[in-house]
């Protein structure tokens, strides 16, 4: 009876104990996960330093047609796609000003990878890739989940991409199918 008690007692200072401290762990700010989300959109910046590229000299060669644009663009689909999903595995981040990589550091990278797929499938006319609408309307969701993912990820991140693009969003309007991309840049 006595060997009883002390166990309820015991088992009662332990639920006492661990409230407080889930309450208090509740409390804690979001931590800086900056890192993490700047290697996930490094990641993918190399990934459209690699595509890109392709897809410029295959147009300037002629070697440009739905086949070989195609398969650089489902590269393409995949990066944003881990990209994207890698952001959402990772903590919301408070992020940060001053310490690297900053807020700004990341809407760089981000930017540059925004500038360089809608200034690199520009040039790609009907002509030459009969199906050029619909591979670009292929990577539009990819893209916009990933700048959608990455402004919940770093809260408003998207916002300085945003100024980033004040020149080269003229290339997705032109190229026709990036609505929801578009959208999730705010334009
Ligand atoms: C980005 O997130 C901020 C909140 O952190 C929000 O105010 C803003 O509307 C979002 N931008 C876009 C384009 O969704």
């Amino acid at each position: 009876m006595i060997a009883f008690r002390a166990l309820a007692v015991l088992a009662a200072v332990a639920g006492a104990l661990a409230n407080p401290l889930q309450a208090r762990q509740a409390l804690l700010p979001n931590p800086n996960t900056n890192v993490a989300i700047h290697n996930i959109v490094s990641e993918l910046d190399m990934q459209v330093h690699i595509n890109i590229p392709n897809i410029l000299r295959m147009q300037a060669d002629h070697t440009a047609t739905d086949s070989t644009i195609g398969f650089e663009v489902n590269q393409l689909i995949t990066a944003f796609n881990n990209a994207h999903s890698a952001l959402q595995n990772t903590g919301v981040s408070k992020g940060s000003t001053t310490k690297m990589p900053t807020n700004d550091d990341i809407s760089i990278v981000f930017g540059d990878v925004m500038q360089l797929v809608a200034t690199g499938l520009s040039g790609l006319t009907p002509a030459t890739v009969p199906s050029i609408t619909t591979i670009i309307a292929r990577l539009d969701p990819s893209v916009s989940a990933t700048a959608h993912q990455l402004n919940t990820t770093l809260p408003g991140s998207i916002y300085y991409v945003h100024t980033l693009m004040l020149d080269a969003q003229q290339f997705l309007v032109k190229e026709g199918t990036w609505s929801s991309t578009l959208a999730a840049l705010g334009f």
